[in-house]
């Protein structure tokens, strides 16, 4: 069993050990885990190339952990709690005992099909058990899956189905989200016309969508696992080959693929699980995340069935049939860890309480939020009407790179303070930076949050680009990993995350880079360039704020072309990052040597022009005015 902290003095006592002698701390964690083969070495790093290796020379299996060393306990308890789309359509339970047998047909499928390990799998489904038999029967064969949010478009599955070089596609015929169906499987058709390195795809019929099956590619799912036995053994793999790849976006154009390894994510997953929610066997867990991105991989589905819990999957909107489907389904389950982000809170908020006086919320005892700083109403709200003050809010600071949570409260245990992700768990050693890379120290600073010794849920690398790797986390400051993030420590030495200080936007808990949202802007046949800047969003938290110049107008005038240009980028990339507001403007604030300046834009996207700083090396103050004048936002002057 992964070790539980129960007090504050525990807490302090692992953390300082963890400080004092991070090997042996994770190593004594590592030890109620199933080996083929113990490790040689709990840790090699260096934070220069960079390299990092945990539990060196280990052989097991991440599988292994989650079935054979638990089911002669609790085999025949739920694993997977499905909630479908639909509350009058039939829910699913599964078992470990009968997620166990899924996921070895799966595997059986997958090998007959010629999956071998280290092969890439591309994943492009919706929320169905299914999603996770997949991911686990390649984890089982040692094969790399790689999870594609079914938000993108054809083009953005295209480009990671691409990178990865993945040989395989895994998909439905469709997705139900609310009330709209999303077409699947048409979605990946038109991105497979440009990956010819696909060889299979097996789709699950899940909405009965008409599709198109390509006659020696395509395979229903159904039909692909039939007569399939229900035993697999377990591949045995090396405690640092790759589990999985999930692209993020960062500050240039391109998704980034980054890469976990087996053993550390493991280990990291399933102890902080364990510790975040202070998860008991029995208790129900629900993340409303999506499993297409980090929080869906690390506490959907290997955090918490590391652990053995029951961990909630659903499939729909939170505000369909009616703004109250969450608390209906914490009602039905007796849901008692519950997990979601600011945004989503923030838009049930402002749909009043309608949807909550009547749902009974007593189950819950412990409220996480996740992918976005949250503002202090959120966080009074969730904690007053949803916890009915009586359950403590853990707002987690975490990212794709580093696995699972780093910054948090333990709940119950670390007195919470709105909108701070509070203290690091034991492992994790943050430090703040200025500028130069001078570490500040003691409390009431602000600067750059950098973490400063490795913890074994640290990304390995960025897929087929280890020198991007090292450049944008290790290059900034020396023996670092930079997070990107701002961050605030205050009298209490308390933690604040302040938000990115990098060219990277998060609306509604997405994370897009501004120069892939400008790529796709600059992708219409009118626009000449653009630039893409954040504005405060009341439910999103930051809205997209674009900047356009076109050489002429089409016969739409400016709407029509406000409106093809979103309809290029929910084509290149997806409809979650469709500028909110597009302002058609004359130039672009630029410097003589031709760079855009880009603070200036910031502060006219955040209404406050009221101090631009050193404009001197401007080539033409009167493009700012304009802009200033055509903003779309209230501006101070
Ligand atoms: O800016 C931080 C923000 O989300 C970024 C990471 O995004 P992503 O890799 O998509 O992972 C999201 C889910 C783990 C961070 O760099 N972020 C995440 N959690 C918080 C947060 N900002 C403030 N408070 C948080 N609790």
């Amino acid at each position: 069993m992964v070790p539980k902290i129960h007090s504050l003095g525990g807490y302090i006592h692992e953390f300082q050990k963890s400080i004092a002698n991070p090997e042996t701390f994770w190593a004594e964690i590592a030890e109620g885990f199933y080996w083929r083969k113990r490790y040689d070495k709990i840790l090699e790093w260096n934070f220069e190339e960079p390299s990092i290796q945990w539990f060196k020379g280990g052989k097991l299996n991440i599988t292994e952990n989650i079935f054979e060393r638990n089911l002669y306990t609790i085999g025949s308890q739920p694993a997977i709690i499905w909630e479908p789309n639909n509350p009058e359509e039939q829910n699913r339970i599964l078992s470990y005992n009968e997620l166990f047998e899924e996921v070895n047909k799966f595997c059986n499928t997958l090998k007959k099909l010629n999956v071998q390990k280290g092969d890439r799998i591309a994943i492009y489904m919706p929320m169905i058990p299914e999603l996770t038999i997949a991911m686990l029967a390649c984890a089982r064969i040692g094969a790399v899956h790689s999870v594609v949010f079914a938000g993108f478009s054809a083009a953005s599955l295209a480009d990671r189905i691409i990178d990865a070089e993945a040989k395989m596609v895994l998909t439905a015929d469709g997705g139900f989200r609310g009330e709209k169906i999303t077409p699947l499987k048409n979605i990946v058709d038109e991105a497979l016309e440009s990956c010819p390195g696909v060889e299979t795809v097996l789709v699950y019929q899940r909405t009965k969508l008409p599709v198109n099956m390509v006659s020696g590619r395509d395979i229903w799912w159904h039909d692909a696992i039939a007569g399939q036995s229900e035993e697999c053994k377990a591949e045995e793999m090396d405690a640092e080959d790759n589990l999985f790849i999930l692209y993020t976006s960062g500050s240039t154009g391109k998704p980034k693929g980054i890469v976990h390894t087996i053993a550390g994510y493991m280990v990291y997953t399933a102890y902080t699980f364990r510790n975040v929610f202070q998860y008991n066997a029995g208790d129900v867990y629900f993340c409303t995340a999506d499993i297409g991105w980090i929080t869906g991989h690390s506490y959907i589905v290997y955090g918490p069935l590391l652990n053995g819990a029951k961990t909630l999957m659903f499939e729909g909107v939170p505000t369909w049939p009616d703004a109250g489907r969450f608390w209906d389904v914490v009602d039905k389950y007796k849901v008692n860890q519950f997990y979601t982000a600011p945004t989503a809170i923030r838009s049930l908020l402002a749909l009043g309480m309608d949807h909550i006086n009547d749902k009974d919320l007593s189950s819950l005892k412990v409220l996480g939020t996740v992918g976005e700083p949250i503002n202090e109403e959120a966080w009074h709200w969730y904690h007053d009407h949803i916890g009915r003050n009586r359950c403590p809010i853990v707002d987690t600071w975490w990212q794709t790179e580093t696995g699972g949570v780093m910054i948090s409260p333990i709940p119950g245990i670390i007195p919470t303070k709105p909108s701070f992700a509070t203290l690091p768990l034991p492992g994790v050693q943050p430090v703040i930076v200025d500028a130069e890379g001078i570490e500040l120290h003691g409390n009431s600073v602000k600067g750059n949050l950098c973490i400063k010794f490795p913890w074994p849920g640290i990304a390995r690398t960025i897929w087929g680009d280890h020198e991007r790797f090292r450049e944008t986390y290790f290059s900034n400051f020396k023996s670092l990993y930079f997070t990107g993030d701002g961050v605030q420590r205050d009298e209490d030495g308390y933690y604040r995350i302040l938000g990115r200080v990098d060219d990277v936007i998060n609306v509604s808990g997405h994370r897009l880079g501004t120069a892939e949202i400008e790529n796709a802007i600059n992708s219409h046949p009118l626009v000449n360039e653009s630039a893409v800047a954040a504005y405060p969003h009341p439910i999103k938290g930051q809205g997209i704020y674009a900047f356009v110049v076109c050489g002429e107008l089409s016969t739409g005038g400016e709407e029509g072309i406000r409106k093809s240009i979103k309809m290029a980028v929910t084509n290149l990339i997806g409809p979650f990052a469709r500028p909110d507001l597009i302002q058609l403007v004359p130039g672009l604030p630029k410097t003589r040597s031709g760079k855009i300046m880009r603070r200036i834009l910031r502060k006219v996207a955040e209404g406050d022009a009221s101090d631009l700083g050193d404009i001197t090396t401007l080539l033409d103050e009167d493009v700012v005015v304009k802009i200033i004048d055509g903003a779309l936002v209230e501006v101070k002057r």
